[in-house]
């Protein structure tokens, strides 16, 4: 018998064609369901259910259009070599979107409702979870604001959906150190601002940046701090870590960064075995004197989509950093390697990381 929940099932009476595992492309392709629930004042978090994934009806007024109320979320499910499907850090993505709400004037979201979201639809969408080491089931819970009205004050009403992408498998390539730009004009978050929860005008507001240092042939920037330009903030979509000598750094979270679930396994990870991990303010000026010192030996992105990403190069003020000769550092190899195995149920889950669905 499978678990009860509180989601209504009504399931498609016709499934999608599945992709086969080696054809996945990031965020393209969606399972056969969605999670659905509405939000009123009068009535809370309401009518909860599992529905055909299909677009919504909104209303051209509706307040996510124009004033961009909206948050998201984004984990990931695998599937192991023992058949079972397993998340990574359940509960912390669901207390990250409970807490962003708050600063959006978004009603916090129950979190054992979004708990029960997402195991309700991996649960009829299981056979969507790909099976390739490497590959696995994005999921991307997200919450918009659907009263029609113009104005500018929060919204009465909300939908919250939950949906669900299979993704690839992480190639060589995704391990080759990446060319990024050293932002010195835009921003993409500011202390007091958006920066420390997920809300998606976080992401508009990087677009030109990026595109800019594409187009200066880097593959993303490393934002810095609105005030100085010199203090490092995060790295693309990912929260950035630096080891000089045995020390690891990472931009403390003051309400410009956003608090990732992959940052504090990271941090948990390296104080594990023996490293100083430490979260605080870093400038360029200190990062420019390790590398003259030769001790700047790693820097790396970390985040749920790619795990980790190495740097290789940073461009900053016309002049390329190379970093650890452009070669990846070894322990975001070994933080790589064992993220990944405790994901896929290799490696021992030590600090209790992963849920296993109950199908
Ligand atoms: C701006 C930003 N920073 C950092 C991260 C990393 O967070 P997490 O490890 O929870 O995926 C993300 C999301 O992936 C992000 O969008």
């Amino acid at each position: 018998m499978p678990p009860t929940s509180t989601f209504a099932l009504n399931l498609a009476t016709t499934r999608k064609p599945r992709p086969k595992d080696s054809e996945l492309v990031f965020g393209r392709t969606f399972t056969d369901h969605m999670a659905v629930a509405d939000w009123d004042s009068a009535r809370g978090w309401y009518d909860p259910r599992i529905v055909p994934y299909a677009p919504f009806a909104l209303d051209p007024a509706a307040a996510v259009f124009h004033y961009a109320q909206e948050m998201f979320d984004g984990l990931k499910a695998f599937r192991g070599a023992d058949g079972a499907i397993r998340f990574f850090r359940l509960d912390r993505h669901c207390k990250r979107m409970h807490d962003g709400g708050e600063r959006l004037c978004i009603p916090a979201i129950d979190q054992a409702l979004m708990r029960e979201a997402i195991l309700s639809l991996v649960r009829a969408d299981a056979d969507w979870v790909p099976s390739t080491p490497g590959t696995s089931l994005y999921i991307r819970p997200t919450i918009i604001a659907t009263e029609p009205f113009l104005g500018v004050r929060p919204a009465n009403r909300f939908l919250f959906f939950v949906i669900a992408s299979p993704v690839g498998a992480y190639s060589g390539e995704a391990f080759t150190p990446a060319r990024i730009l050293v932002e010195d004009t835009y921003v993409r978050a500011a202390t007091g601002g958006l920066g420390g929860v997920k809300a998606g005008a976080n992401y508009i507001a990087s677009l030109r940046a990026a595109e800019d240092a594409k187009a200066r042939g880097y593959a993303q920037v490393l934002w810095t701090d609105v005030v100085e330009h010199t203090y490092l903030e995060e790295v693309g979509t990912m929260n950035l870590m630096v080891r000089i000598g045995d020390e690891f750094v990472t931009p403390p979270l003051g309400g410009s960064i956003l608090a990732g679930v992959t940052r504090d396994s990271v941090l948990t990870l390296l104080r594990d075995w023996g490293f100083q991990a430490n979260e605080r303010p870093i400038g360029m000026e200190e990062l420019i004197a390790a590398h003259r010192a030769g001790t700047l030996r790693e820097v790396f992105g970390c985040g749920t989509a790619a795990v980790i990403t190495p740097v290789g190069t940073l461009g900053w003020k016309g002049e390329d950093m190379v970093i650890n000769d452009g070669k990846p550092g070894e322990v975001s190899r070994r933080l790589f390697d064992t993220i990944t195995g405790v994901q896929s149920g290799r490696e021992p889950d030590k600090h209790g990381w992963m849920t296993t669905l109950d199908a």
